[in-house]
């Protein structure tokens, strides 16, 4: 895993913007797994800023979103459909069907998830995949216990999940109690990983994921096993890594250094 410490919150969460950006222009045609959250409403506005900026174009770029609650409309305000098209597809020129997110209801979730995999397959797999990490070191709606090869499937979501993500929703009783969410062994399928998390609320998480031991008790821990991980956390985030001297010393205040540069 690459581990890049910024001192902020907002340098890291430019700098997760600035590889995607990066990712379009080196090639146009991207298929980028996105995600969800509060972390990346920063990311996502950095995003849309630089991509006005230097004038990049989404036109040829094709997403697939990591998960969407089931069981309400897809339209609801507090659909992860919704919460893209508000903080990222609305302000790039993104083809909008090019932008697949699972479906939030139908007949059977079975079926939903096999043609989620099966869109995902159809394009080649993702290219680069953002993530977000959860208290609980949950990736995507992949809760702890999840299986480490799994596939798009439903979940229910732990107390714990719906109560942080409560702040979505006018009452507790209307979190949905169920996602659709691509599996942990789908995310292990794309070429390359960038997870992103900040604040003194993901520390534990994060040291499990980076220095604990492959578990599903911490599904992000699964990504020790992908050979094309880019970690990107603040100071507060990286505060109880046991290895944070060596992180810091081989990329000094998160920055990329050339071996020819030694
Ligand atoms: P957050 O969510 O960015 O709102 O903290 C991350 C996650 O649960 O994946």
């Amino acid at each position: 895993m690459k581990v890049l410490i910024f001192e902020t919150e907002e340098d890291a969460k430019r700098d997760a913007a600035g590889r995607l950006l990066r990712q379009i222009q080196l090639s146009p045609t991207s298929v980028l797994g996105l995600a969800t959250g509060g972390t990346m409403e920063a990311v996502y506005a950095h995003l849309i800023q630089m991509t006005l900026h230097q004038s990049v174009s989404w036109s040829g770029v094709t997403t697939f979103n990591l998960d969407e609650y089931w069981g309400i409309p897809s339209d609801s305000p507090a659909s992860y459909r919704t919460y893209m098209n508000a903080h990222l597809f609305d302000h790039v020129d993104i083809t909008r069907s090019s932008t697949h997110v699972p479906a939030s209801n139908g007949r059977d979730p079975r079926d939903a998830a096999q043609a989620y995999e099966d869109a995902i397959s159809a394009v080649g797999g993702i290219d680069l995949q953002l993530l977000g990490i959860g208290k609980n070191g949950h990736i995507g709606f992949n809760e702890p216990t999840s299986s480490l090869s799994s596939t798009t499937r439903i979940k229910t979501l732990t107390d714990d999940t719906r109560r942080a993500n409560r702040r979505y929703f006018d009452r507790l009783e209307d979190v949905p109690k169920y996602a659709l969410t691509v599996g942990i062994g789908t995310i292990l399928s794309s070429n390359e990983c960038l997870i992103v998390g900040t604040g003194p609320e993901k520390a534990a998480a994060v040291k499990s994921m980076i220095e604990g031991p492959v578990s599903a008790v911490c599904p992000a821990s699964a990504l020790q096993m992908h050979r094309n991980v880019t970690v990107v956390i603040d100071e507060q985030a990286a505060q109880d890594l046991e290895l944070m001297d060596y992180y810091q010393h081989v990329h000094p205040a998160g920055q990329e250094v050339e071996i020819s540069d030694v």
